[in-house]
Parts: C-alpha cells; structure tokens; sequence
C-alpha cells in the first residue's frame, strides 16, 4: 500500500485540468491506499488573497473535493492550515534550501516575469512548502500534472538531503502517481498550453460551470480556417480541442473527428457543439453532487474536523521524529 498525497491551492473551483492532472481515478486510489488530499491554503497567501475570499475559496474547494467523490472515511481530506505542524518542517527544510536553487525554479521565474511588483519570500520558498506537504506524511505518491514535475523533483532533493545530512533513512522519495504514461497537460480553450485559474477568461471549464457556460465558452475557443491538405499536422489550438475530446468524449468521437480533420472536411462549429455536449455530460454528476453538499453545512464541518484530527496524528508523530533525529531534546 502506498501513501498517495494531492494538493489543490484555493485559488478558484475545479477545473477539469485539475480533475485529470491530479484526481482522475481517485476513487480507485482511495479504496486501495492511504491517501491525503489537502486544501494548500497556505500557499495561496503569495498572491495575497483578502481574509474573505480565502475563506470562501477553501469551503468551495472542499465542497468540490466531496463533490467529485472524495470520501472523507475512507482518506484524510485536510486543510493545510489546521496542520501548523507543516510548518515547522517548512523551517528545518529551509535551512538546506539553496536560494541558488530555489531561484532557478521555472515556476518561481515565471511568476516574477508576470509579477514584477510582488516578488516575495513565500513565492521563492514555494517549493520547500510543497516538500513539507509532502514529507509531512512521508508519502510515496503524488498525483499531480507535466506543471508539477519540476516541484516534485525538488521534494525529492529536499528529503534525500535531510536524509544524508543527518544519516537516516527517514524521508521515502515521492514519485509521481502516474495515470499513464506521461504527466498530464490538459490545454486551456483560449489557445493557452495549459488550462489554469490564471490564464485568462474563457480559458477553463470548471466542474461547477452550468451548460451554458460550458457551451459559450467552447464556441468562443480559437480555431483557424481548416486543413487544406490530406493528414495535415494540426496547429496547437486544434490540438488542443482534439486533447480536450480525447479526456471527456467517447473514443468513436475523437476517431469521427479525426477522420474529417485527416480529410479536411471538418466543420470546427460541429466539433465544438460535439465536445461542450460531452464536456456538459461529463461535468452535470458533479455540478449537482456540488450544489447538494454546498448546502449541508454540517457534513462539510464533520468532513473538515474528521481530516484535521487524522492528519495532524500523521503530522505529528513525523515532527516528534525528525525533531530527535535533528538533535532537539527535552532537558
Ligand atoms: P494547483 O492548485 O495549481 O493544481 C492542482 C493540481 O492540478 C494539476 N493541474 C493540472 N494538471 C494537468 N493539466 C492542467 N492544465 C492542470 N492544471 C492544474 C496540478 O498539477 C496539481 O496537481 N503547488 C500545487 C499545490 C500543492 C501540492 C502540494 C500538490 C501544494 N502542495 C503537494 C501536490 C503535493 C499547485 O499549485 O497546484
């Protein structure tokens, strides 16, 4: 049995990038391991959020992680701030963390590229929270999406290096639970690589969004004017609305779709109806699971309570050991 460890910053409600990045098949994954899923709300303080809508953003994303089938019995479903033991792991593995290192970081480059004017400590130190998250349990798992990878990878020089540094194999390398082959990336609908909270309108389909959100929005998603020749490569945004029907419609579809584009008789209009209808059918279970546990404000407390109590029992007990293992004692 393996520990499996999923973490979704309160940034914005599901999407489905993040559906097939880090949740597909959590269901399986909950009934045959030992798994966390987290609200990481403490990263989401980098972009500075009011108190409001992080209050807000968390309650949805926990009503979205219920929603999409998580069951709170059966995995440690937390809140990243009702286990301040993260934190202190955060402070020993700190003080391995190169800044040479840290700044290097893809993602940590990107955001001072898009955010000149808020370059702080929290952003630089990102990777070495997403390392206690992880750690924290000593999972061996992680679910997560191609956008991930590099942050994993530094998990895992975090661990090994507080392993060295002290002489105990303490800390497992986490590994990436893969769903195939390859890491995901799931393409946004606005010509964007990516899906994401922060590539602009129209970009992502949420779980939440009603049919005829879904439907605006894929009709409005960049296409070109249509092969003109037989097999013809197709340029990003159309592939991207291939990857998008490959993840929610039935093979035979793609395959209809396929064929018209391979014989540039593709009609985008058609394809796009095709694919917001199958996104539509797709995301209705989870729209109204959402709505109906939204409403029950006790089971969302019990959930909330159940998670905190058996992740900080996990959470502590690594503490209480890497404190020894450091040298702290009690006099
Ligand atoms: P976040 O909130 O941006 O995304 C949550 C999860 O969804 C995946 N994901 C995607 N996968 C495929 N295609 C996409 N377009 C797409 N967009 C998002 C992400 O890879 C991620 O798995 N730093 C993390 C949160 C985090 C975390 C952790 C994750 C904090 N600590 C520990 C795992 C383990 C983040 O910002 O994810």
């Amino acid at each position: 049995m393996e520990t499996v460890l999923s973490g979704i910053r309160p940034t914005g409600n599901l999407h489905l990038g993040n559906y097939f990045g880090a949740l597909r098949n959590f269901i399986d994954m909950q009934n045959q391991h030992n798994c966390y899923f987290f609200i990481a709300d403490y990263h989401s303080l980098t972009t500075h959020p009011t108190p409001k809508d992080l209050h807000g953003n968390v309650r949805q994303i926990l009503v979205e992680y219920l929603a999409a089938g998580l069951d709170p019995e059966k995995s440690t479903l937390y809140i990243q701030s009702d286990v301040p033991e993260v934190v202190e792991l955060y402070l020993f593995l700190n003080m391995n963390a190169y800044v040479g290192e840290l700044e290097r970081c893809t993602s940590f480059k990107d955001k001072i590229r898009q955010n000149p004017q808020n370059i702080n400590a929290g952003l630089l130190t990102y990777p070495t929270l997403m390392a206690a998250d992880i750690l924290i349990h000593r999972a061996t798992k992680v679910p997560v999406g191609k956008d991930q990878e590099q942050h994993l990878e530094m998990a895992r020089t975090f661990g090994n290096r507080f392993n060295r540094m002290y002489g105990h194999d303490y800390f497992p390398e986490p590994q990436a639970y893969n769903f195939g082959k390859e890491l995901v990336k799931i393409p946004g609908l606005n010509g964007s690589g990516k899906m994401g909270k922060s590539e602009g309108e129209g970009n992502a389909i949420y779980l939440a969004d009603e049919p005829e959100t879904i439907r605006k929005k894929v009709m409005k998603a960049v296409t070109d004017s249509g092969p003109t020749e037989a097999g013809q490569k197709k340029p990003e945004a159309i592939e991207n609305l291939f990857q998008l029907m490959k993840v929610v419609s039935a093979p035979e579809t793609l395959k209809h779709f396929e064929t018209l584009y391979d014989n540039c008789q593709i009609r985008y209009g058609d394809m796009k109806k095709q694919l917001a209808e199958d996104m539509i059918a797709f995301t209705t279970p989870f729209r109204e699971r959402i709505k109906e546990i939204a409403a029950d404000e006790a089971y969302i407390a019990k959930a909330a309570a159940m998670g905190r109590e058996k992740a900080r029992a996990s959470a502590s007990q690594t503490i209480k050991d890497v404190r020894e293992i450091i040298g702290f004692r009690a006099y």
